[in-house]
């Protein structure tokens, strides 16, 4: 608990580690009433150290100090000081050996950091900063030790003990105890650190790597979820296989261990050779998870596994370099999902989170660079930028360099700093070394926030066949940052001739074999480029696969963007097109009359798109998809939500209500048939049908009605059965509604992870997830206030995607969030300071809302003891 006003850490203030661990040698006694942790350090003086005389310092939280001894004789009170965060010993020898003992208290454990019980399980979450609430330790990643752990436990309560590395030794205690051991032969920060103690089933199978060694791959589940690890296991085999033939990493120990846990306070985490997943993001059935939870396990599992070369072979010197890894990661999830589905899907669900939630925090109170400058609490940096942002950037990297000088460059940086703790900064040296390209300005991305605009203005010269492109970049001031100097940016574009032809894109003139997409460098805060041989006025297809996370403004006319909509070759462009076509007419329609005109030129471009079996069936699939609320608002200045919701279900219910005859042919003719399969086919079959019932619903269909009870009650899968629920739940047939809903919880009701999609679905709905509907939700016997996602699920999904019912103009939304904000800041700060994002976007809004959002926060702000999480997001948030 926070006694004084939090610090805030800079980067600037960086200094190597005085004191060096070699070897980590620790004893866990777990029992029901707390834990007894006996930590043996070798220890010596760091020779790049200034600090000659520094005292040594260990990061501590939360712990009861037992002993400590130094060399093996035990230290008198006066020999050390325990200032509760901090344990000081003032005079060590240049090499030593510490030996100290903690008592914990995992069962009370509800911040989820360090040691903690989960549903009857011991589990760890380490990154970033939980170590210190397990021993006294130099808890920073700069610092690699080679740890070796044993653990003890009763035998029928806990007979699955596991930590990193290799199991080296076990045995049987007294009192019906038993003990395991493991060595982990790699150096690693203490924030990889694992331990799971648990009754646990074990799923098995071997990966060869492609030098021929075998490896154990295990994962340790509950016994009711053994049937629901198949597709993690699978989309393990598949990552480390990819990761072998894209990046050329093999895999580096002989055993490679997954666990599921239900508490958990994000998706999941890389601990070298055990990584912890919550469980919703690992556990998976045909009939329980949906195709976006089976892509998104997938992606998850590959984010993890690939963090063992991203992240733990090479890791972060400092949490300020927390993009190295994750920005890396996440790019190389994102290009293994591509690899494994549609590439060109994954890309419009990548920008489509980038642009509607990353630009919201780019353009708000807690906008930060890819490599902050500062920070009170890091695991408030856990962000959109950090991970999305990051990924874009070495995205951009990969598209200015090229795939084999990229792959050059991934190489040399792994290769040079194996086993090391190195910054963005080492990253982009390598990427540049390898490649001979100067990326000095290109650095820029890393530090200074904010979304680029660029400004793009154009004309055509009929006599001398010339088409000028003007572009103007400029970045918005960000908390902290002014007059920011241009950056380095890769912009792909492409021409389209009347008859909907690329043209050759002619940067001099009589080049007819020019290419017909480029990718030009924008480096200066205005460029002009000419293109020759033009012989009408082309129509510009802009940022091309959305080459750089920029903002386009271009004054595109409805005509132009059906154009690109049904020509463009570019399916992500097509895609864009379609989105902006729709932004504007539902930004139109915002505030007008009841009886305003909805343009009928995109009742007909949805036409084609939903009749034309022809085209892509997974574009199709994207692009019937509305621009979602919270995108909408992230356009806008000062926002009505009311009115954008009102506004877009205009749109929703005209567009249903003129293509009712072709949403039942589509409806139908994705009619499943043959097994349930997770293909790009199959997902796109299920989405588009389930799309068509939707709209269909939206206004009342008598015949949708009737197709979405027989396809719930007919569903074989999750998919189709959570598409039938969703359409019936926001739909006004109310008895079909609360007799669907309940079907489905007694159906449901002993699957957590069910059970918060059942939540969810009501949670985020306008017509189910009213403010005293889910007061109601919050007393259901299946809520429970420890469990993160639970919380997600009602708390999150309201203030999260129930925009309508969040912003009601009473503010109630607002004191309902500030209220579940205070209640968790004590609890659970991590979950709380996340829960709190929603009303940090008050200035967004328009004036009864955003001050009504302020006082919310405000009050956040006056609760006592409030912890370091929440008072940072408030605080920069009030600013
Ligand atoms: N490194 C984990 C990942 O794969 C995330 C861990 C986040 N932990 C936290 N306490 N914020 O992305
Ligand atoms: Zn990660």
């Amino acid at each position: 608990m926070r006694t004084s006003q939090p610090q805030t850490i800079y980067l600037s203030d960086y200094k190597v580690p005085a004191y060096l661990v070699d070897t980590v040698d620790l004893r866990f006694e777990l029992f029901e009433d707390g834990a007894r942790v006996h930590s043996t350090l070798e220890l010596r003086r760091n020779p790049e150290s200034d600090e000659t005389a520094a005292p040594l310092e260990l990061d501590g939280d939360s712990l009861t100090l037992e002993s400590v001894a130094l060399n093996g004789a035990a230290l008198a009170a006066g020999d050390y000081e325990d200032r509760g965060d901090q344990l000081v010993v003032r005079s060590v020898p240049e090499q030593f050996t510490l030996t100290v003992v903690t008592w914990i208290e995992p069962q009370n454990n509800t911040r989820l950091e360090g040691l903690y019980k989960s549903s009857g399980m011991f589990c760890t979450q380490c990154e970033a900063e939980g170590f210190r609430c397990i021993t006294f330790f130099p808890d920073r990643p700069d610092v690699m030790a080679r740890f070796r752990t044993r653990i003890e436990a009763n035998k029928d309560a806990y007979p699955v003990l596991l930590s990193n590395g290799n199991d080296v030794e076990k045995g049987e205690l007294e009192n019906g105890r038993h003990f395991v051991t493991w060595e982990d032969p790699f150096p690693k920060p203490c924030y990889l650190f694992a331990l799971v103690a648990g009754d646990l089933v074990e799923k098995r199978d071997t990966f060869s790597t492609c030098s021929g060694r075998d490896i154990d791959l295990r994962m340790y589940v509950e016994p009711r979820n053994a049937e629901k690890c198949d597709h993690a296991m699978d989309s393990l085999k598949r990552s480390m296989r990819w990761d072998e033939e894209v990046y050329g990493r093999e895999y580096d120990l002989d055993i490679f261990m997954i666990v599921a846990v239900d508490d958990f306070n994000m998706g999941a985490m890389e601990n070298k050779g055990l990584n912890i997943f919550n469980s919703s993001c690992v556990l998976a059935s045909q009939e329980t998870a949906t195709d976006l939870a089976f892509q998104r396990i997938e992606a998850i599992v590959a984010h993890e596994y690939f963090h063992n070369w991203s992240g733990n072979r090479v890791t972060c010197r400092d949490w300020f370099q927390l993009s190295l890894k994750e920005g890396f990661t996440v790019f190389r999830d994102s290009q293994f999902s591509a690899d494994m589905g549609s590439p060109t899907v994954k890309r419009i669900e990548d920008v489509t989170l980038l642009r509607t939630a990353q630009f919201a925090e780019d353009g708000g109170p807690m906008s930060h660079p890819v490599r902050p400058a500062s920070y009170m609490e890091i695991s408030n940096f856990y962000t959109l930028t950090i991970y999305e942002k990051g990924a874009e950037v070495v995205r951009m990297i990969h598209t200015l360099l090229g795939p084999d000088m990229f792959r050059k460059g991934s190489d040399l940086y792994f290769e040079r700093h194996d086993g090391q703790a190195v910054t963005t900064d080492d990253f982009v040296k390598a990427m540049e070394d390898a490649s001979g390209r100067d990326l000095s300005q290109f650095r820029l991305w890393y530090e200074q926030a904010g979304t680029p605009v660029l400004a793009i203005s154009d004309d055509f010269d009929a006599e001398t066949g010339v088409y000028r492109l003007t572009i103007e970049q400029s970045i918005p001031d960000t908390p902290g940052q002014t007059n920011k100097k241009p950056q380095h940016i890769p912009f792909a574009l492409g021409l389209l001739g009347q008859d909907g032809q690329p043209l050759p894109l002619q940067l001099e003139s009589g080049d007819s074999g020019a290419p017909t997409e480029r990718v030009l460098e924008l480096t200066e805060a205005v460029h002009t480029f000419e293109f020759h041989g033009v012989e009408s006025r082309p129509v510009p297809s802009l940022l091309r696969h959305f080459s750089a996370p920029v903002r386009v403004r271009y004054n595109w006319s409805r005509e132009q963007l059906l154009f690109l909509m049904s020509h463009d070759p570019d399916g992500f462009n097509r895609w864009d097109a379609g989105q902006r076509l729709a932004v504007d007419v539902i930004q139109s329609l915002v505030n007008a009359p009841d009886d305003a005109e909805i343009d009928p030129r995109l009742v007909e471009a949805y036409r084609k798109l939903i009749s034309d079996a022809d085209l892509d069936q997974a574009l199709v699939a994207k692009m019937l998809q509305l621009p979602s609320e919270a995108y909408l608002i992230e356009l806008t200045d000062k926002a009505d939500v009311p009115a954008i919701h009102r506004a877009r279900e205009a749109v929703l219910r005209h567009l249903a209500g003129a293509l009712k005859g072709e949403l039942l042919g589509c409806y139908q003719r994705h009619q499943g048939s043959g097994p349930y399969e997770v293909t790009p086919e199959a997902i796109a079959r299920r989405s588009l049908r389930n799309t068509a019932l939707a709209w269909l619903l939206m206004i009342d269909d008598e015949e949708g009605r009737s197709l979405a009870v027989s396809q719930l009650n007919a569903a074989d899968n999750m998919t189709d059965r959570m598409g039938a629920l969703r359409a019936l739940v926001n739909s006004g047939f109310e008895s079909d509604r609360q007799e669907a809903l309940d079907d489905f919880y007694n159906r449901f009701q002993d699957d957590p992870q069910v059970v918060e999609q059942w939540f969810s679905v009501q949670a985020a709905s306008d017509q189910a997830g009213q403010l005293s509907d889910i007061h109601k939700l919050l007393e259901h016997p299946a809520f429970d206030w420890k469990n993160p996602n639970k919380i997600r699920s009602v708390v999150g999904a309201f203030a999260g995607q129930n925009l309508a019912a969040f912003h009601n103009p009473d503010g109630s939304g607002y004191q309902f969030l500030a209220d579940q904000v205070c209640r968790l800041d004590d609890s659970n700060p991590q979950i709380a300071a996340r829960l709190v994002t929603p009303l940090t976007r008050w200035r967004k809004f328009a004036p009864s809302y955003s001050d009504r959002m302020k006082s919310a926060l405000e009050r956040i702000r006056d609760k006592a003891g409030l912890s370091r999480d929440v008072y940072e997001v408030v605080h920069k948030s009030l600013a």
